[in-house]
């Protein structure tokens, strides 16, 4: 059984298409991908350190070929024998941040909402989570995810291409639910982490990684269109903002990070990802200052429990 049995059920509407019902015209193609991409046997894995994997069985340059065809590749890197997918972002530096909080995620079930391609899904199995359930509007991400799950090997990861607000599940609660950069992504943004507290354990853990807005915008920075050239960024909560929404919705703050300014080791322009970037987000001549004249994005993590 994957977490629960609704989960399951959830589940088996993906288990001849992984992408259900879903339309886009990018489909036939990823499932045409997917299918040429060799099984890789006697593998070693690497979850803790990395998401890599060694089978010199293989030809890596017809995997290589395979996988530029996901592009673009946002998340990562993931690394085939010499093979470097090297995405956007340097995903570890944000997981480095996350495990400053020593939080023990071994023999948890997993909620990750908004998970992209699954990256630190695989790296929550390295630090020995029993099982990882992704949400995972993106198609492109869900296609990458069934990418590198069939070479890395299935493991305790399935994902599911619907939003929180849509995902159909009702019963189940998990040990620990991560939403990473999605907070500012939200219309309703109390609505998304009330959705959290529903699906959790009465012990459970929430952890929200967000960028603050600095304290001058009061509760929350609003932009008026773009945001570090983003779109869909509705507010950017301040720190207090952040606190005050956690406190009307009965969660207690148990641990936090100090926050960090993205910078161009963290999210850049690769092979992987060809386009604008980091350096699209910033104003050149000021790089303390967004593109649009906002501050520059600063991220933390929080860790919350349902007060008691
Ligand atoms: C900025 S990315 C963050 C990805 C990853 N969690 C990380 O921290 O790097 C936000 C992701 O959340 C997804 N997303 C946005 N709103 C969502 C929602 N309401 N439910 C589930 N996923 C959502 C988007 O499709 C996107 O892949």
């Amino acid at each position: 059984m994957f977490i629960s049995q609704e989960i399951d059920d959830l589940l088996s509407v993906y288990s001849i298409n992984p992408f259900g019902d879903k339309k886009d015209k990018r489909i036939n193609l990823w499932l045409d991908l997917l299918d040429s991409l060799p099984l890789l046997q006697s593998s070693a894995i690497d979850l803790v350190n990395e998401v890599g994997v060694d089978d010199h069985s293989q030809d890596i340059d017809q995997i290589e070929g395979i996988l530029l065809q996901f592009l673009p590749w946002r998340k990562g890197p993931f690394r085939i024998n010499q093979l470097l997918v090297d995405s956007e972002w340097n995903s570890d530096m944000k997981w480095k941040r996350f495990q400053s909080l020593g939080i023990d995620l071994a023999g948890k079930s997993i909620l990750d909402v908004g998970s992209g391609n699954g990256y630190y899904a695989f790296r929550m199995l390295g630090m020995g989570a029993n099982q990882v359930l992704c949400l995972e509007p993106n198609l492109m991400h869900l296609s990458q995810f069934l990418a590198i799950n069939k070479l890395i090997g299935p493991l305790q990861i399935k994902m599911i291409p619907e939003r929180l607000e849509d995902s159909g599940i009702k019963e189940t609660k998990f040990d620990c639910i991560f939403s990473m950069g999605l907070l500012y992504h939200q219309r309703n943004p109390k609505e998304h982490l009330k959705i959290l507290k529903e699906f959790l354990k009465p012990n459970g853990q929430i952890i929200i990684e967000t960028i603050v807005a600095p304290e001058e915008y009061d509760f929350a920075l609003e932009p008026s269109d773009r945001y570090a050239s983003m779109p869909n960024v509705h507010f950017v909560h301040s720190d207090k903002g952040c606190k005050a929404i956690f406190d009307e919705l009965g969660l207690s703050l148990v641990m936090e990070t100090e926050s960090i300014l993205t910078n161009h080791l963290e999210q850049r322009k690769t092979r992987w990802m060809p386009f604008k970037s980091f350096e699209a987000a910033l104003k050149p001549d000021d790089p303390s200052l967004t593109i649009e004249g906002y501050p520059a994005p600063s991220r933390k993590f929080y860790l919350l429990e349902i007060s008691s």
